[in-house]
C-alpha cells in the first residue's frame, strides 16, 4: 500500500494550527517572527504569503515543510501531525507529499539540470525512464528544455531558478493520478500577480505561472 493511501480521507494536503517560532539573536534576546499563524490549503488551491522582507515568509514555508520544527502549534501534511516523527519518516513525508522550491535554489552543483530534476523522483523509487520523463516535461514547461545537460554553473540565474521550480514539482508530475504534493515556493522562482500592500493572501489568483497546475503552492514574496 502506498504511502499516500494510508493518509485519512479528505484531510487537506496541508494545514497548520497556531503557529509560533521565536529565535534568539546573536545578543541573546528573543526574535518572535510567528505569532499564532494557521492556514489550511486544499487540494489544488494556490495560496500567496506577502510580506516584507524579514517578516517571516521563509520561516513559515521551511516549518509548513517540515523543514523546521515550530515553537508551537501543529502542522499537519494530509491530516497527519508531523512533530514527533523520527527523521527518517520525517524525510519520507517530505519526499512524498511535499515539494520544495527554496528562495536560493539549491541545485545540485555535479548534478545536469536533467539530473536535478529527476532526483526527488528517483529518492521515491520512481523507475529511471518515468523520472527522465516526467522531468523533460517539467523542464519544457518552465523553457528550459534546451538546457537539460547543463550542470547549474552552466545556466543563468533565471534557468537556475526554472530548473528549481521544475524540481519542486517533479513529485507531483510523477504521481499524476494519486497524490498531489503541496509545493512550498520562495520569491525568485515564483512570480506571483497580486497587491503588494496585503501582508497576505489566501486562495487568489496567485497560481505560479509556471505551475503545471493541479498542486498547492504557497509562495513567498
Ligand atoms: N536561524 C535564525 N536565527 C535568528 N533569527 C533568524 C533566523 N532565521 C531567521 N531569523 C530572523 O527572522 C526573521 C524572519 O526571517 P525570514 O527568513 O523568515 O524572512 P522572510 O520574510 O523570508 O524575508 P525575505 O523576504 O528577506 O526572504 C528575520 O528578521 C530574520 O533575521
Ligand atoms: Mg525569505
Amino acid at each position: 500500500m502506498s504511502e499516500t493511501a494510508s493518509l485519512p480521507d479528505r484531510a487537506p494536503p496541508l494545514e497548520a494550527r497556531d503557529l509560533l517560532k521565536s529565535f534568539v539573536g546573536g545578543d541573546g534576546s528573543e526574535l518572535e517572527v510567528l505569532r499564532g499563524v494557521s492556514v489550511r490549503v486544499e487540494s489544488g488551491e494556490a495560496v500567496a504569503v506577502i510580506g516584507a522582507s524579514g517578516a517571516g515568509k521563509s520561516t513559515l514555508l521551511h516549518i509548513l515543510g517540515a523543514l523546521d520544527g515550530p515553537s508551537g502549534g501543529e502542522v499537519l501534511v494530509g491530516g497527519r501531525p508531523v512533530a514527533g516523527l523520527e527523521d527518517e519518516e520525517l524525510a519520507r513525508i517530505r519526499n512524498h507529499h511535499i515539494g520544495f522550491v527554496f528562495q536560493f535554489h539549491h541545485l545540485l552543483r555535479e548534478f545536469t539540470a536533467l539530473e536535478n530534476v529527476m532526483m526527488p523522483a528517483l529518492l521515491a523509487g520512481t523507475e529511471m525512464d518515468a523520472a527522465r520523463a516526467a522531468a523533460r516535461e517539467l523542464l519544457d514547461a518552465v523553457g528550459v528544455s534546451g538546457r537539460e545537460e547543463h550542470k547549474p554553473r552552466q545556466l543563468s540565474g533565471g534557468e537556475q531558478q526554472r530548473v528549481a521550480v521544475a524540481r519542486g514539482f517533479v513529485r507531483q508530475q510523477d504521481q499524476r493520478s494519486t497524490a498531489r504534493p503541496p509545493v512550498p515556493a520562495e520569491e525568485g522562482a515564483q512570480p506571483v500577480d497580486g497587491d503588494r500592500d496585503a501582508q497576505s493572501r489566501s486562495g487568489g489568483q496567485g497560481r505560479p505561472r509556471s505551475s503545471p497546475g493541479g498542486g498547492t503552492a504557497p509562495t513567498g514574496h
